[in-house]
């Protein structure tokens, strides 16, 4: 084999180490989950955890909301959500199966929602709309049909 190939064989299976090792450090030594909350929360039994034992919109300010919701496949809920426009709205998410997405359009919202963990993420909604709301996390066969949307009048 000529030196030259030798050298790049070792460079190139040592990056490939490299980056195993980064990664692994960062899932298992890190205990990495999602990057946007750390809560935990046991997937079995999230119909019987507050707040998750009752989803839904609730007003919690003059302009505030707080929304508790459930992902499951291929749903959302609630599935209708409503709020006036100008509001701040708290989403407190988590997964009672498999790894969702949560994206709405036109914003910058987009949390993965993992089974075990809590997932907060929180938007001012100034312009009034329909707002499309999409799981962005293969799923499933039903994966394409998971969507809702959040109305803002
Ligand atoms: Cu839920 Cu894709």
């Amino acid at each position: 084999m000529h030196k030259a190939e030798k050298i790049w064989l070792t460079l190139s299976f040592g990056m490939i180490i490299g980056f195993m090792l980064i990664t692994g450090y960062q899932a298992f030594a890190k205990d990495m989950g999602p990057p946007s909350y750390g809560e935990r929360i046991d997937p079995q039994n999230v119909d019987e955890t507050a707040p998750f034992d009752n989803p839904g919109v609730k007003q919690i300010g003059e302009n505030e909301y707080e929304v508790i919701m459930t992902l499951q496949i291929f749903s959302f809920t609630p599935n209708k959500i409503e709020v006036p426009a100008g509001s701040t709205v708290h989403f407190t998410m988590t997964s009672k199966d498999v790894t969702h997405g949560f994206q709405v359009a036109d914003t910058n919202i987009n949390a993965m929602v993992m089974p075990g963990y809590i997932s907060k993420i929180t938007q001012t909604f100034d312009e009034p709309g329909e707002y499309l709301v999409l799981c962005n996390e293969y799923c499933g066969s039903g994966h394409q049909l998971m969507g809702t949307t959040i109305t803002v009048k």
